[in-house]
C-alpha cells in the first residue's frame, strides 16, 4: 500500500508515493531518479548513501522514506549552483585527488560538508574521526582529510 509523502529535495518540493518499507535512498534513486546517492552496504556501515536531512547527515539506507515526510533533503545533485559551479567541497575533492573510483565520493562530500558545519574539523584527527563512517575502498583517506582542511581554511 503506497503512502504519499512530500519533501523538499535540493530546494524543490517533491510529492511521491512510497511503500512503508521504502528507504530514503530507494526513494531518491528509484522514484526520483537521483542516482548520485550510492548504495554500498545497505546496512549503515559504509556511508555511501549519506545525505543531509534537515541539515544533518544521515545514512539514507537506514532511514525510511515515510519518516522524511516534510523534511528538507540535500543530495550531491543539489551542491553545484544552478549555473554549474561546483560547491567548494566538490572543488576541493577534485583539487586534492580525494577519490579514485568515486563510488564513495557523493557520501564523502556530504559528510565532509557536515563535518565543517557541525564544527568537527578542528584538526586532522577530528576530521578522520568524524569521517570514519564513510569507507573508501581505494584508501583516499589522506586526500579526503586534505580536502576538508582546504575548505575549512
Ligand atoms: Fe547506507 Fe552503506 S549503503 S551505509
Amino acid at each position: 500500500e503506497q503512502r504519499h509523502i512530500s519533501l523538499t529535495v535540493n530546494g524543490q518540493r517533491r510529492t511521491l508515493g512510497v511503500e512503508p518499507r521504502t528507504t530514503l535512498v530507494e526513494a531518491l534513486r528509484d522514484v526520483l531518479g537521483l542516482t548520485g546517492t550510492k548504495i554500498g552496504c545497505n546496512q549503515g556501515q559504509c556511508g555511501a548513501c549519506t545525505v543531509l536531512l534537515d541539515g544533518r547527515r544521515i545514512n539514507s539506507c537506514l532511514t525510511l522514506a515515510v519518516t522524511a515526510d516534510g523534511a528538507d533533503v540535500v543530495t550531491v545533485e543539489g551542491l553545484a549552483d544552478p549555473t554549474g559551479n561546483l560547491h567548494p567541497m566538490q572543488q576541493a575533492f577534485a583539487e586534492n585527488d580525494a577519490f579514485q573510483c568515486g563510488y564513495c565520493t557523493p557520501g564523502q562530500i556530504l559528510s565532509a560538508i557536515a563535518c565543517i558545519d557541525e564544527g568537527h574539523a578542528g584538526d586532522a584527527a577530528e576530521i578522520r574521526e568524524y569521517m570514519s563512517g564513510n569507507l573508501c575502498r581505494c584508501g583516499a583517506y589522506p586526500n579526503i582529510v586534505a580536502a576538508v582542511e582546504a575548505v575549512r581554511d
